[in-house]
């Protein structure tokens, strides 16, 4: 198994016809947690949608979780985004049903089928996220940092060996944020790789870690001043 988890090569990315980001040149290796920074508009989200497919790699190449993004056909996706697991702002949770049945939402449509099976996973990342308890909760009934905990079990469903995680701390406090930190780099210490887009500068110096800036179409690594 190679080191690297993902490398991009001459990449350049687009939406519509512009150019988001452009020659795009990087390698993350296993294990690694790295930060996206930038300002708004400047393409950490292009960024993440090419890695999860969203955004189709139409120049230079791409090499995911063992999958060819720049030959990556339509059929593929769903595999690609089952050894991925994606976490957004918003959270996502579909707020007709419980914890569980979103859990169990996410199982049948990833191809589970035993019930006994499906429990047990859905316990297991649930007590991940240190919310074993709420699994017949209702969205509405939990928290905002709660509901994005609840997101990030639900990413880990299907065992991704790489979470891309875009802004997750876009909708909560200070206090909550540092609380989804400490969960997903429990997660990143248990060895899975973690890229997280942020605003949160605070955050980035609470929890140190590499760093990539999104900046007039390019994207680079920035060293973090600690003063
Ligand atoms: N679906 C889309 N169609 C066309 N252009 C888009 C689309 N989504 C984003 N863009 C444009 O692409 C550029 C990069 O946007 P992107 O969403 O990647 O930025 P971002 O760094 O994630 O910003 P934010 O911090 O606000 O989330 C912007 O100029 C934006 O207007
Ligand atoms: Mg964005």
């Amino acid at each position: 198994m190679s080191q690297a988890i993902l490398s991009l090569k001459n990449a350049t990315i687009y939406q519509e016809d512009k150019v988001v980001l452009s020659n795009v040149n990087l390698e993350v290796n296993r294990g690694e947690f790295l930060y996206i920074i930038g300002k708004t508009g400047s393409g950490k989200s292009s960024f993440m949608k090419t890695l999860y497919a969203d955004l189709p790699l139409t120049e230079g190449t791409g090499h995911i979780v063992d999958f060819d993004l720049e030959t990556l056909k339509e059929n593929d996706i769903p595999f690609l985004r089952r050894k991925i697991g994606i976490v957004f702002q918003d959270f996502k949770l579909l707020p007709d049903r419980s914890i569980q049945d979103n859990m169990l939402f996410v199982l049948r449509a990833t191809g589970w089928s035993d019930q006994n099976e499906m429990e047990r996973k859905i316990e297991e990342v649930l007590d991940k996220v240190g919310m074993k308890n709420y699994a017949q909760k209702m969205p509405h009934q939990i928290s905002g940092g709660e509901q994005q905990r609840v997101a990030i079990a639900r990413a880990l469903l299907n065992d991704p060996e790489l979470i891309l995680a875009d802004e997750p701390t876009g909708n909560l406090d200070p206090q909550t944020s540092v609380e989804v930190l400490d969960v997903l780099k429990k997660i990143n210490g248990n060895g899975k790789t973690i890229i997280m887009a942020t605003h949160d500068y605070a955050l980035l110096m609470k929890f140190p870690s590499k760093t990539l800036k999104c900046e007039d179409s390019k994207i680079f690594e920035v060293v973090q001043r600690t003063v």
